[in-house]
């Protein structure tokens, strides 16, 4: 059976009885609208919504509240919450009940808000408005909201971009710069060292000049790979392929000495749509990270395992879910230094006395550029894990 309003669509949803009009006296007195959460396509309505809503009572007495509100406040609804004061069923979100209370207190309702629940790490975008019977008194208040969260996480994303591409002009600039004089610094070392090749002395000070030379070439080639824009070239790739490669190359970069390295893949685990060379500079990078934290003992596990996640979850439910893979690069090391977990994916942060800092930044440039991700979390003195998730199929091509 639908629930289609007698007069047919269009027409206002009011329920009709058998009474006589009220009288202006009469619907005065009036507080409540009749009994509307019961009306059952109010109730459809007012649960299919994609927003949050909370309505109240002049009373403080709950109307009602959807489940995406309770969703986006993390909260379980109550066996009875209609008919409860409001202040009790949000009571673990002091921040809301402030705002449901201040729309019976602002003479100027918000029209777009924004609220950040520090504990749930949420950001909520917010209108209030003022519930009035026929005669324009106040009797009750809604607070529509949506969760603003990964819309916040794109423009941080974009905000990050923006910043990095003119620090990158920048730094390409200086990086072409230096390469000249840089090269002339190897070459006249060169020469120089034929110049006096029988003081021991004089050979082993351009020895260090070379060296320190072909350090600083090294870093502004690392810089310029990363202030070019990464164009992928996706292929089918094979993850497992891929993960042994990168454990070949950062064995070349660095030292293992005896680190144990463990592979541990997913019985068929599908291809992904990937730049096979610039994901295998993500995972030699933190596998470098790992054999340099490790020093030459410890362990490194590396898995791989099939997931999924929901872009919107908002649409959770209605939209199959993204398929994804996910791989996490675990070591028994030192973990992160102390503080540094909001820095380490910054450009030139280090805590190498030869590094450039500029290893994680391009690990986090090239995911971006899957439409990927990465977290880190790390125990000081247990070790530290990168996970990485990519979408089985993703790709948008550019990234700066
Ligand atoms: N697995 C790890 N264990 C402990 N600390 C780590 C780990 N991975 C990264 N770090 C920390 O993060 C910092 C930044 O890493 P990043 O790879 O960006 O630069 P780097 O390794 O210092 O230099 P390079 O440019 O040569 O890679 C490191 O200096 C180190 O302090
Ligand atoms: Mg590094």
């Amino acid at each position: 059976m639908s629930d289609m309003s007698p007069q047919g669509p269009g027409a206002p949803l009011v329920r009709r009885s058998a009474r006589p009009a009220p009288s202006q006296t009469e619907r005065r007195r009036t507080v409540r609208p009749p009994a509307a959460a019961d009306d059952p396509f109010f109730r459809h309505l007012v649960s299919s919504m994609r927003n949050g809503v909370i309505a109240v009572h002049r009373d403080g007495s709950l109307a009602l509240m959807n489940d995406e509100a309770y969703r986006i406040f993390g909260l379980t609804r109550p066996a009875e919450d209609v008919g409860r004061k409001f202040t009790d069923v949000l009571h673990d979100r002091p921040a809301a009940v402030r705002v449901v209370a201040s729309a019976f207190e602002l003479s100027h309702l918000p029209n777009r808000a924004e609220l950040r629940l520090k504990d749930l790490d949420r950001v909520i975008g917010y209108t209030l408005s003022q519930v009035k019977n026929d005669a324009g008194d106040v009797i009750g208040a809604v607070m529509y909201f949506k969760d603003l969260t990964q819309v916040e996480q794109l423009e941080e994303r974009e905000r990050l971009r923006d910043r990095l591409a003119s620090l990158g002009e920048m730094a390409a600039g200086i990086a072409h710069e230096l390469k000249n004089p840089l090269a002339g610094i190897e070459v006249m070392a060169g020469l120089l060292r034929r110049q006096v090749p029988d003081s021991e002395n004089a050979q082993l000070l351009v020895a260090d000049i070379l060296s320190e030379a072909k350090l600083a070439n090294a870093i502004v080639v690392e810089m310029l790979e990363f202030v070019r824009p990464v164009r992928l070239q996706v292929a089918h790739t094979d993850m497992t392929d891929m993960l042994q490669q990168s454990v070949t190359m950062a064995e070349s970069k660095t030292n293992r000495g005896d680190v144990a390295v463990t592979i541990e893949m997913e019985e068929d685990l599908p291809m992904i749509e990937a730049d096979h060379h610039q994901l295998s500079q993500v995972f030699t990078n933190l596998l470098t990270n790992a054999f340099e934290a490790l020093d030459g003992r410890g362990k490194i596990s590396i898995s791989c395992v099939t997931g999924a996640i929901d872009d919107d979850p908002a649409f959770a439910g209605l939209q199959p879910p993204t398929p994804t893979v996910i791989v996490e690069v675990a070591d028994d090391g030192p973990g992160l230094p102390h503080d540094a977990m909001d820095k380490i994916f910054d450009p030139f942060f280090t805590t190498k006395p030869q590094g450039s800092g500029l290893g994680l930044a391009i690990v986090r440039k090239i995911v971006n550029a899957h439409d990927g991700r990465i977290d880190v979390s790390s125990v000081p003195g247990a070790g530290t894990r990168f996970r990485v998730t990519l979408p089985v199929k993703s790709a948008t091509g550019w990234f700066k």
